[in-house]
This record gives C-alpha cells, structure tokens and sequence, in this order.
C-alpha cells in the first residue's frame, strides 16, 4: 500500500471519512460537517467497525460543537446531538466509548476536543501494531504448521480502525514475518465487508487471499484448509462472550470442532466490563430488505421479509484467546492443537 489508509482524519473544521459503501470501485471521501451527516453516515456504514466508529464519534463531537455554534444551539441541543452520535448504531461499543473519553472536555472548546480525538486516534493505532505482534507471536507458539493459513470473517482491517487493523493487523504481521500462505475472507453478507474491504486492503498490500461465500466457511475449517480463525469484535461481554459480525458464531463453532483456535483480536476499549454477558449486548437489527436484494435489484419474492441481525454472540467457551494491546489472554483452553504453554499477560 502507497500510503496508509486512513478511514477517518480531522480536516481542522471537518470529518474527512473513506466512503466505505463505494469501495472497491471508488476510493472517495465524505466531509462531515453537521451531526445528521454523521449519522446517517455512521447508519450507512460509510465508517464502520468498531473502532474507526470509536474514533469518529470523538471527532463527531467536535462536529456537533461547531455545528452548534453556527446555529446557536443552546446546552441542551447540543448534549441531544452528542447523544444522538453516542447511539446512532448500539453493538460496537467503540462508539461510546469515543464519545465519553472527549465529552468531558466540551466547556474547553471544540480545538481541546479535537486534540483529544487525535491522541484516541494515535492510541487506537499503536494498540493495533501491538494486537499485530502478539497475536502473531501466540499463534506462532500455538500452530505448527508452517506458512499458516488464517480464515477471517468481516472487516478488521485499517478500515475499520485508525489503520492496520486488529484481526488483520495480526495477518499484516504474520505476512511481515513470512510466515502467512493464504487469508480465507469471508464474503461477509449481506453489506460484503469481506470481499468489498477485506480484499481491496489484502490485494493493495499483496496479501494472497481467497474470497469465499460465508457458507463455505464452517467446511472450509473442517476440511483442514485452515490453521487458524482471527477475527475482531464489535464488543467482549465481561464474561468473555464476543459480539461480531453475523457469521461469526459460526466460525467459532467450525473451529472448536476442529481443534482449532478462535482467535479474537481487539483492542482493550471494545471490552466492556458493564455488559455482564453476551445476552446484554444490543443486537443491531438492520433493515431486512438488505438481504432480499443485491445491487438494488429484488432477489425474493415481493412479499418476503427478510430478517438481518447485524451481528452474532460468540459465546467466551468458543474463543481460544483475546488479543488486546495488552497481551494475549486464553479464554477458553483445550482447543488448540498441540496444547503448548501459554503466552502473553
Ligand atoms: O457492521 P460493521 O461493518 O461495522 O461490522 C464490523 C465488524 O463486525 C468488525 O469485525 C468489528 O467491528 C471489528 S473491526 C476491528
């Protein structure tokens, strides 16, 4: 890749967001200048993933601010559109977080709370080349084979991030080290995350990887083609249970069957110690009739509904281990071949 990708960057008076819904076929930015652009563009997934959401909704609070001083708003409309930023989609609870580190700061001015969403930004960014190398380094100590073969599921890419990514921070990693033979990205229905932004980011870094249809998946594992699983998180429950994109429950499963690991990479601010389990994490139920077309054209029959949660539940028994920043915690032990000793914090 030229130049690193960068979903989301502060202009000075702006958000300045990859246009996420028309990659591959367009590289093109979206300014953001008023909250309801922030958060149809939030809804609309031109910025997506957990924390690349986390570090616009710090930034979307500079926005509201300077939005209400354009318009004279006064306290009360101000605290609603930062509200309304805070929860314009509920499962990543990146969101939030962004928001709550900088709100403290809005009585010192839309300039302070800008500062503070660059320093998140740069701590979201070392966090992923942290995730990179440990998960690197714990599945190099945990998968004999050599070169590994990673399925990942979705987008945790530098899209979906400050850049680099958290599951494929951990694939840039492995592929740095040479020790990576081939990436198995899931197609991801029905916004196609995987092929669409996975692809685009491996094929820029010259990445091989194979694009396959989310119901290859599960086989894909128990067939043997696959060493290891890493994906991200949307949100990690304090008892471990993991929210990520639907689909990935599955993979889970396909893993533990198959003896081996589910990894799950994410940085420290997606683990959210007030949610007790992965029951107490809102679900996005997203607009059915994104599984009945493709393209815009209808491919069910004009009176079916469809049923879109947006993400799934993977419960902490099915994970092998959590990567953060911090190290590499083993949720769930047993799995993994070979049953070496354990690494990381
Ligand atoms: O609906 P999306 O595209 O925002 O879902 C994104 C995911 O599920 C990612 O895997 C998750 O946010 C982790 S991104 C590092």
């Amino acid at each position: 890749m030229t130049e690193p990708l960068q979903a989301v960057r502060w202009t000075g008076d702006a958000l300045r967001l990859i246009d996420q819904t028309v990659l591959p076929g367009r590289l093109e930015h979206l300014e953001i200048r008023d909250v309801d652009a922030l958060v149809d563009a939030i809804r609309r997934l031109v910025v997506r993933g957990a924390p690349a959401l986390g570090v616009a909704g710090a930034y979307g609070v500079a926005v509201a601010m300077l939005q209400a001083e354009r318009e004279g708003w006064d306290r009360p409309a101000l605290e609603a559109a930062i509200d309304r930023i805070r929860t314009a989609r509920p499962t990543a609870v990146n969101l939030a977080v962004g928001v709550d580190r900088v709100r403290p700061l809005v009585d010192a001015g839309p300039a302070a709370v800008a500062a503070e969403a660059e320093r998140f930004l740069r701590e979201d960014l070392a966090a992923n080349h942290a995730i990179g190398a440990h998960g690197a380094d714990w599945i190099l100590a945990r998968v004999s084979r050599r070169p590994v073969r990673v399925l990942t599921h979705c987008n945790a890419g530098a899209l979906a991030t400050s850049g680099w990514g958290t599951a494929l921070g951990v694939v840039r990693e492995l592929h740095a080290r040479g020790a990576l033979e081939i990436v198995y990205a899931d197609e991801t229905r029905p916004l196609l995350q995987g092929s669409r932004l996975t692809a685009w980011e491996l094929a820029h870094d010259g990445i091989p990887h194979l694009v396959q249809a989310d119901g290859a998946a599960p086989s894909t594992v128990l067939r043997g083609l696959v060493d290891v699983a890493v994906i991200g998180a949307d949100r990690v429950a304090a008892n471990g249970d993991v929210a990520n994109k639907i689909g990935s429950v599955g993979v889970a499963l396909a893993c533990a069957h198959a003896g081996i690991p589910f990894v799950v990479a994410a940085p420290c601010s997606t683990v959210d110690l007030t949610t007790a389990t992965g029951a107490d994490i809102p679900i996005e139920l997203r607009d059915g009739e994104e599984v009945l077309a493709w393209e815009g054209v209808r491919t069910a029959p004009a009176a079916t509904r469809g049923f879109n949660p947006a993400f799934d539940v993977t419960p902490a028994g099915l994970v092998t281990a959590l990567v953060t920043e911090t190290g590499v915690l083993e949720v769930s032990r047993g799995q993994t071949p070979g049953g070496d000793a354990p690494s990381g914090a």
